[in-house]
């Protein structure tokens, strides 16, 4: 692998907004191609059920930006209240429309309804979230799959940034379905030796300071400490918390699981809250729905 080996001290700080916009753009250009090659314009369908203000504010970002991008979107919004069958209803329809070739149901779902089953009804080939088990079944066996979109855009940024990952020592900390467990799956992929680490790891500062590609994915306001990484480390921040305005230097601030000020003095490389793997997320949403566009004509997948 081509080692990270800024001078320790000052890490290299890896912008996401700026990859972000990049690739937003190529994704345009695919876009734009797709409709004069086949006059086919990719569409996103984007279900939120309930009222929770991040969840809207996700939502409204994703239509505004599949809108930037050329494609056609179409925002669902049902009641707190939905029963599960009027949303599975929901998913069948937007399955069985050939204008809509990715469906997401922002999560979480109310309390009533079963998100695994919403989750597992979508089509396989519309699940631009990666997150319906025959997607991680093919991801997991190294077959093509819908890979979900946060572990996607940091392995993107990973390998802007490092090149071929081939034999590095990679740490994910934390397991989660959508997170972890995929990043896992994907830095095998690239023949990274992997370790996932959870809350149960025993001495999970030496276990990071293996690692020369870390990546924090807990959710817990700034755990990995500056002596937890080691020197000249490319580390991956997917964290994204808002500190309460009471807590110590709060204000409301949103911070990563990484303590950024302390890392930036160790790390090779890191990822900023806000502005690192956050952007990326939702570009990759949009790479995904292009991508799934492509499989549905037949095509090979855009080389974005
Ligand atoms: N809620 C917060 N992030 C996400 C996401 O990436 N996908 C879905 N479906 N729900 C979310």
């Amino acid at each position: 692998m081509s080692q990270a080996t800024a001078p320790v001290g000052q890490a290299q700080v890896i912008d996401g907004k700026a990859f972000a916009a990049g690739l937003r753009s190529r994704i345009a250009e695919g876009v734009k191609s797709l409709q004069a090659n086949h006059g086919v314009t990719p569409g996103l369908a984007v279900v939120l059920v309930g009222e929770d203000p991040a969840s809207q504010v996700y939502v409204r970002n994703k239509g505004k930006q599949t809108v930037e991008v050329g494609k056609k979107s179409v925002k669902h919004e049902l009641p707190a209240e939905t029963e599960q069958e009027e949303l599975l209803e929901l998913v069948e329809s937007l399955n069985q429309d050939p204008s809509i070739h990715g469906i997401l149901v922002q999560l979480p779902l109310p309390k009533q309804i079963d998100a695994e089953a919403v989750i597992n009804a979508i089509d396989p080939a519309k699940d631009v979230d990666g997150f319906h088990v025959v997607n991680a079944g093919l991801l997991a066996t190294g077959q093509s799959a819908m890979v979900p979109c946060t572990p996607l855009g940091s392995l993107m940024m990973l390998k802007h940034h490092l090149g071929d990952l081939s034999g590095a020592n990679a740490v994910v900390v934390g397991r989660s379905n959508i997170v972890g467990k995929p990043m896992a799956q994907l830095l095998l992929k690239e023949s990274c030796t992997v370790t996932i680490a959870h809350s149960r790891t025993r001495d999970l500062p030496a276990v990071c300071r293996g690692a020369d590609i870390l990546v924090a994915a807990v959710g817990r306001p700034e755990m990995v400490r500056g002596d937890w990484i080691k020197p000249g480390a490319t580390v991956i921040d997917v964290g994204i918390n808002r500190l309460e305005p009471s807590e110590p230097g709060g204000k409301g601030r949103l911070v990563g699981d990484v303590a950024y000020d302390e890392a930036v003095a160790v790390a090779g490389a890191i990822t900023p809250v806000p502005g690192g793997v956050g952007p990326m997320t939702i570009a990759c949403l949009l790479a995904n729905t292009l991508t799934a566009a492509h499989r549905s004509l037949g095509l090979p997948d855009p080389q974005l």
